[in-house]
């Protein structure tokens, strides 16, 4: 703590290993929320240390990596319900492992002996689509020169797994509920039913629930395909599993020929917000295999969005002020590394950051608007 917050000072405490540094007057709350900190970056450091002991074969359920007690939820979930025939929805964002998860279920149940078929949604227009499910005959449209078996049928004993379940057009949706609630389903351009015992397993990134109140998901179809909710949480809901993927697509991707990831390289993975989830970080990691020239990934191997400028880095160049500025730029300049040394230290926390500055809530988000700073950045 100082009355003289100069820069070189502050600079030699942070670079000789000074979580933080509060001026004078002191701020409580602010303290309070430094103290928080250290505890929280303390509890990061041993959950690491105590993750890299874990061998490979206590990381994973099948090809699901992961420890965390929201992933052990989905494990025990797949294991209740995987010798059922109940359908399955699988809710979560993109990359979480939806197809994973949906795999995962389809090798647990007695139907693994027979077909695991997966069609996404998206990307096909509504006859095309309708084609690929039930199949046609020939002769049924201009370019159906020979029969050819639907999705639904190629199931049969086994598993259909849908994606993007709710890009499927209404027309397709009333079909697809009479399959699910008879059993039963015709080829295009045919009237003979037949029959196919398939187990549907769908899954979405979009919240489904609030398309059925907007009328582009029907009601009726919701039911009877959410029969068995899973939601796969996102990755930074579950920090245990950052380090233990993170090591996990070290090991495969290097080949063993990077053995670590630095701790300051591993507390940046565990705070990232992760948008793209284990994808993402699959991607960031193969990156920093590619860069990496000195067998561990430290810091300078990660994309910057990972890597948030450092205090030092912070203070030594955006806080600068040159001779040359008005005293508006140089105001506006300060204001800016003030905001963003707030949020860093409130990690975030709109509430106890606007306290600390003496604003309304509502002054404060103005004063983030005008400085492009996004608060979740800090979170
Ligand atoms: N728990 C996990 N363990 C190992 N790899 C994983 C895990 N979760 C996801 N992955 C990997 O991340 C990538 C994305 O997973 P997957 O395709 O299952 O996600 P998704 O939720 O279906 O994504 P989208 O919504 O974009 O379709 C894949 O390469 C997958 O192997
Ligand atoms: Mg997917």
């Amino acid at each position: 703590m100082t009355a003289f917050g100069s820069i070189e000072t502050v600079v030699d405490a942070l670079k000789s290993g000074a979580l933080d540094y509060l001026s004078k007057p002191l701020n409580i709350e602010h303290l309070k929320l430094v103290v928080e900190r250290a505890l929280k970056e303390h509890r990061e450091k041993h959950l690491i240390e105590n993750l890299r002991t874990l061998t490979a074969h206590n990381q994973a359920y099948g090809k699901l990596v992961g420890v965390s007690p929201a992933m052990q939820k989905v494990y025990q979930l797949i294991e209740k319900i995987a010798d059922k025939d109940s359908a399955v929805l699988i809710e979560g964002e993109t990359g979480t492992g939806k197809e994973l998860v949906a795999r995962e279920i389809h090798l647990r149940s007695p139907r693994n002996g027979n077909r695991f078929i997966a069609l996404s949604c998206v990307t096909l227009p509504e006859t095309l689509l309708e084609s690929e499910l039930f199949g046609y005959e020939a002769g049924a449209f201009t370019d159906a020169k020979k029969r050819k078996q639907g999705l639904i049928e190629a199931a049969d004993h086994g598993t259909l797994f849908l994606d993007e379940i709710i890009e499927i057009p209404l027309p397709v949706q009333a079909k697809l509920l009479r399959v699910l609630e008879t059993g039963e389903f015709t080829r295009i351009g045919s009237t003979e039913a037949l029959h196919s015992n398939f187990r549907l397993i769908s899954a979405t990134n979009k919240d489904v629930k609030e398309l059925v109140a907007k009328g582009l998901f029907r009601e009726d179809l919701f039911y009877r395909v959410n029969v068995i909710g899973i939601r796969v949480p996102p990755l930074r809901e579950r920090m245990e599993d950052i380090i233990v993927l993170a090591n996990h697509f070290l090991q495969q991707l290097s080949q063993g020929k990077i053995k670590d990831i630095s701790m300051e390289a591993m507390l940046l993975l565990t705070r990232y917000r992760w948008p793209g989830n284990v994808r993402e970080l699959e991607h960031i990691i193969e990156r920093a295999v590619s860069l990496d020239t000195d067998g561990v990934i430290t810091p300078a191997d990660l994309p910057d969005e990972v890597r948030p400028k450092t205090q030092v880095e912070r203070i030594t160049t955006e806080s600068v002020i040159s001779p040359s500025e008005t005293l508006d730029e140089a105001r506006d300049k300060a204001e800016k590394a003030y905001l963003e040394t707030l949020l860093k230290s409130t990690s975030g926390n709109i509430s106890a950051a606007s306290e600390i500055a003496g604003l309304s809530r509502a002054q404060f988000h103005l004063k983030l608007r005008k400085y492009k700073i996004d608060p979740d950045d800090y979170r």
